[in-house]
């Protein structure tokens, strides 16, 4: 049974929000979804349907890159109307890039719920917005508390960063989310929504992941990591699972136009939806490979992957084939290649096998002899 570290009492969150707010009002960052505090404080609110779409985006990836998408989505689809009336395959094609194409989905099926039961108006409170598709408790207490200041405690990870350090937090923050939301609910204030994006703009600029400008800080006065002279020995690590390796295979069909083979994951499990291409079953015991058609085979290469929960091993096959297997799927030329939502895996797999030349993959690659697969 491996050893757990007791969390701490958690000592009355220390937080001056009010310098935090001075701090946000005068360093606020200039975000396109955004009102700013001089703004905001005029009275101005900010649209629930461009917040929703920001917070969705930014589950997928930084600021920076969201940024050229929202402002694609939002010329294209003004309102949540205009996004409901869309057809699917539009929202995906402009998805594509950011990846895990479920959340693209839930994003349509979203606006469709609220164009045409709720006439087009967002719920206010967190709780009624739980109730739509795609919209899980962090999303809901970001678009109450930017829109509407519900005093709920907002906390993605630059805001559980800034918690571990104020708190001197002695457990991996994923231990303690409980604790940390109790924590921060007891101490928002009434503007609530700069409060909220006041900690996301701190965890992304002063307190960073290997970064902790604390003599800037509003916060530096009650956090127990600057006292203690040691802010980046928080978040502590959450110590390395032990992990199970799979194996499996992974198949990299070319045709004589130099088209791919790809095919869509299931819309259930792991990388749900997402582009891959075809391979077998990932068992805890190699298995011998089994192509998905007749071809001359040619082991290319050796991916490892690590998810959260195992470790991947998979053998690369390619093969010349003009013939597409019997199972659902498209060819993708070099450019849509290029701007699918791949996974990592499979953009190391493509690497391995050749497409979209990635030089440092191929160099590592192993080789096998030449073999014929069925
Ligand atoms: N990250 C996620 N949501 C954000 C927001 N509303 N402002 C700044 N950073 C964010």
């Amino acid at each position: 049974m491996p050893h757990k570290t007791p969390i701490q009492k958690l000592l009355p969150l220390n937080l001056d929000t009010g310098a935090l707010l001075d701090w946000y009002d005068a360093s606020a960052r200039t975000l396109p979804w955004r009102v700013g505090p001089a703004a905001r404080g005029g009275g101005m609110r900010p649209d629930p349907y461009r917040v929703w779409l920001s917070e969705v985006m930014l589950q997928q990836t930084t600021v920076a890159a969201v940024v050229e998408y929202y402002l694609h989505f939002t010329r294209r689809w003004p309102s949540v109307g205009d996004l409901a009336e869309a057809p699917l395959d539009d929202v995906l094609g402009a998805w594509a890039g950011l990846g895990y194409y479920a959340r693209a989905r839930n994003l349509h099926a979203c606006a469709r719920a609220v164009a045409t039961r709720l006439g087009g108006v967002f719920p206010q409170s967190s709780a009624e917005l739980m109730t739509l598709p795609g919209i899980g408790p962090y999303t809901a207490a970001a678009i109450a508390a930017i829109c509407h200041d519900e005093k709920v405690p907002v906390l993605d990870g630059n805001v559980e960063r800034v918690l571990a350090r104020v708190l001197a937090l002695n457990v991996p923050v994923r231990d303690a989310k409980p604790q940390l939301c109790a924590a921060l609910s007891t101490r928002v204030p009434e503007r609530a929504g700069d409060f909220a994006q006041a900690m996301m703009d701190l965890g992304a600029t002063l307190c960073a992941p290997r970064r902790a400008l604390c003599d800037r800080c509003p916060l530096s006065g009650g956090c127990r990591a600057f006292g203690a002279g040691r802010p980046l020995d928080f978040p502590v690590k959450p110590t390395r699972a032990q992990r199970p390796t799979r194996h499996g295979h992974a198949f990299v069909i070319v045709n004589n136009d130099g088209a791919v083979w790809l095919r869509q994951r299931p819309d259930k499990g792991l990388l749900a939806s997402m582009t891959e291409v075809p391979g077998s079953t990932w068992d805890e015991t190699p298995t011998p490979p089994a192509g998905p058609l007749a071809a001359d085979w040619r082991p290319a290469g050796h991916v490892t992957h690590v998810f959260t929960h195992f470790r991947l091993e998979l053998d690369v096959w390619a093969a010349r084939s003009d013939e597409a297997p019997a199972s659902e799927g498209w060819w993708a030329s070099p450019r849509e290649v290029a701007r699918a939502a791949l996974p990592s895996l499979y953009r190391k797999v493509l690497a391995v096998a050749g497409v979209g030349q990635d030089k440092a993959q191929k160099k590592t690659a192993g080789h096998k002899d030449r073999r014929s697969l069925n």
